[in-house]
């Protein structure tokens, strides 16, 4: 077992330090020569004409991955929506123009699978991304595409987040590109110049030493919330998630501008709120940090090093400077570290997390 894990303490720690190796595997070869659009082996140049409208289905942290996928095709023009699998019920419309993606790491997912079901018998055309060759996911759908991050042992999904992500950039644009003419970007080739970057950027992150830091300075809080907007908002929920999942402690994400519409009654000086901000366009996040700050919670910025959030931030967990579509993937990275470090300082089970399970096969 020890082998197994590299050296490192636990296999989240190995699967987090790993990310810039996965990610890497996951983009070789599926950006065009051009450098400009994807290139799919399964999925050529219309591959995806007719369709007219995406849902996506996934539970856990593939669902905030969903919600990524989703936001960049809406930026394309393109009708998408995520669902939490087990909330995909009759009652939701699909037709034969629907694409449905099923986004689960294990492919195994007994919710994931069920709604999938659901869509195949609408006549819907399915793809699942997985991570998980030959799984049940894989099988069942039309097609899958594979996020290629190698196999993940801790309960709490790290490195397959940020490879689900990477693999829903290159299918939103196939899709926008097939199905509206239009791509997520005004200008492709920066973001899949940032994209080819990503291993060396995560990389970057992980020797930094802040996140440890900031867990010692926040033991012992109340509860720590997260926020952010746009393709903040996924990494706000998934930084929650984790952190719960792992610590025992109450996390919860907020979307940014929801925080004065009730969660701002839970904060005081003893609920640190962590502050994703991954764009130049996130200067309404701040003033919704300030909100929470003036009822004294402490700020915790996770941004590029320059925004200007940082002026508020009591403290700061930086990020490099790149793509606002792409930094979401390295503020997550900070997080996955901020949660592993507190929930090593507490001593939890981290790769096993009590009463969770890694792939739940039970609806
Ligand atoms: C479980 C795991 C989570 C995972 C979720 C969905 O709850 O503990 O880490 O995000 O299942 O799993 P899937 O394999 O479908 O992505």
């Amino acid at each position: 077992e020890e082998t197994g894990k590299g050296g490192y303490d636990h296999y989240m720690r190995k699967e987090i330090e790993t990310q810039h190796v996965s990610l890497a595997n996951g983009i070789k070869g599926r950006v065009g020569p051009d450098g400009r659009e994807p290139d799919l082996d399964d999925f050529p140049p219309g591959a995806f004409e007719g369709v007219e409208r995406v849902q996506f289905v996934a539970c856990g942290t593939s669902f905030h991955a969903a919600k990524y996928g989703t936001q960049l095709l809406n930026k394309a023009g393109v009708a998408a929506q995520a669902f939490r699998a087990s909330e995909y019920d009759d009652a939701i419309p699909v037709d034969r123009e629907t694409l449905v993606v099923a986004v689960t790491q294990s492919g195994e997912t007994a919710d994931t699978l069920a709604a999938l079901d659901r869509a195949t018998k609408a006549g819907a055309r399915t793809v699942a991304v997985t991570n998980v060759m030959g799984s049940s996911a894989a099988r069942e759908a039309d097609d899958a595409l594979f996020i290629r991050a190698g196999p993940e042992i801790g309960v709490a999904a790290t490195k397959t987040f940020s490879s689900q992500v990477v693999s829903l950039s290159l299918l939103a644009h196939r899709v926008s590109a097939d199905a509206a003419d239009e791509s997520p970007w005004d200008d492709p080739a920066a973001f899949y110049d940032a994209l080819e970057r990503l291993p060396d950027h995560v990389e970057r992150v992980l020797g930094r030493e802040d996140a440890a830091g900031v867990a010692d300075d926040y033991l012992g809080s109340d509860a720590f919330f997260f926020i952010g907007r746009g393709l903040a908002y996924p990494v706000a929920i998934e930084g929650a998630l984790k952190f719960k999942e792992i610590t025992y402690e109450h996390a919860e994400g907020f979307a940014a501008g929801e925080l004065k519409h009730g969660p701002l009654a839970l904060v005081t000086p003893r609920t640190p709120v962590f502050t994703v901000v991954t764009g130049d366009d996130d200067e309404t996040t701040v003033t919704n940090a300030r909100e929470a700050q003036t009822r004294g919670a402490p700020i915790v910025a996770v941004s590029p090093p320059d925004h200007t959030v940082t002026d508020a931030a009591d403290a700061h967990l930086p990020i490099p400077d790149t793509h606002p579509d792409i930094a979401g993937l390295l503020a997550n990275v900070q997080l996955q570290l901020l949660s592993y470090h507190t929930a090593d300082r507490l001593g939890r089970a981290i790769d096993k997390p009590r009463n969770l399970a890694k792939s739940v096969t039970v609806e």
